[in-house]
């Protein structure tokens, strides 16, 4: 399973680089807001860090726009992957862009059919969004596990990238489900790594350590 960082922060980024958790990288325009850069030069920096896909999210609405930002965005850097959101517009630029090698990444996916719609267009990665799926009291996760079992059924090659997640539970079930990617905040990520039980151990390791020194 891969685990993309959800992040446009420089710093958060190399954190997590670091720690070897970032096989690429997903931004949105909230993100990118939130960062405080300049789009263009934020994803290039991110790109330089990772080898992995960077998502970039295009901002027209209509499909010739979206396929012409897209193009201008895969210039950026090789591994710029175009984010597009899901709509009909979305799904002729989708088409065009995959034609062109161009990869992509179809967001704001909340249901099986619109996830099936985007992998028909030939969607490298869609995003099924599980956290705001569960605030309206929906569930999130169970829509992954049947897109998983949509394109295994029929052989879809495009990437199931888990998307919007809120806690670790989400990575372990996405992970037991087969969902290709999980894209994960990186207080999320931090999260994963602790354990009362973890702390307590390492604690008493210590003072038994530090007591036979005596
Ligand atoms: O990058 C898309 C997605 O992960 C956004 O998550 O927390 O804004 O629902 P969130």
């Amino acid at each position: 399973m891969k685990f993309f960082i959800d992040s446009a922060d420089i710093n958060e980024i190399k954190l997590a680089n670091e720690r070897g958790w970032v096989d690429g990288v997903t931004t949105n325009p909230t993100l990118i807001a939130k960062s405080g850069r300049n789009f263009e030069e934020v994803i290039k920096e991110i790109c330089k860090l990772t080898k992995g896909p960077v998502s970039a999210e295009v901002i027209s609405l209509n499909a010739e726009e979206m396929f012409s930002e897209g193009k201008n965005l895969a210039k950026w850097a090789d591994n710029v992957v175009v984010k597009i959101p899901m709509c009909e517009d979305g799904m002729i630029a989708v088409k065009k862009l995959t034609a062109e090698g161009i990869k992509t990444n179809v967001t704001l996916v909340f249901s099986q059919v619109q996830a099936l719609l985007a992998a028909k267009a030939g969607a490298t990665m869609v995003s099924p969004f599980v956290g705001r799926l569960d605030d309206i009291g929906a569930n999130g996760m169970a829509m992954v596990g049947d897109i998983v079992q949509m394109y295994q059924n029929y052989d879809f090659a495009t990437e199931v990238l888990v998307a919007s997640i809120r806690s670790p539970i989400h990575i372990q079930d996405a992970a037991l489900m087969g969902a290709d990617i999980a894209t994960i905040p990186f207080k999320v990520m931090q999260q994963m790594t602790g354990h009362p039980l973890t702390t307590k151990g390492i604690e008493m390791f210590m003072a038994d350590w530090k007591n036979a020194q005596k």
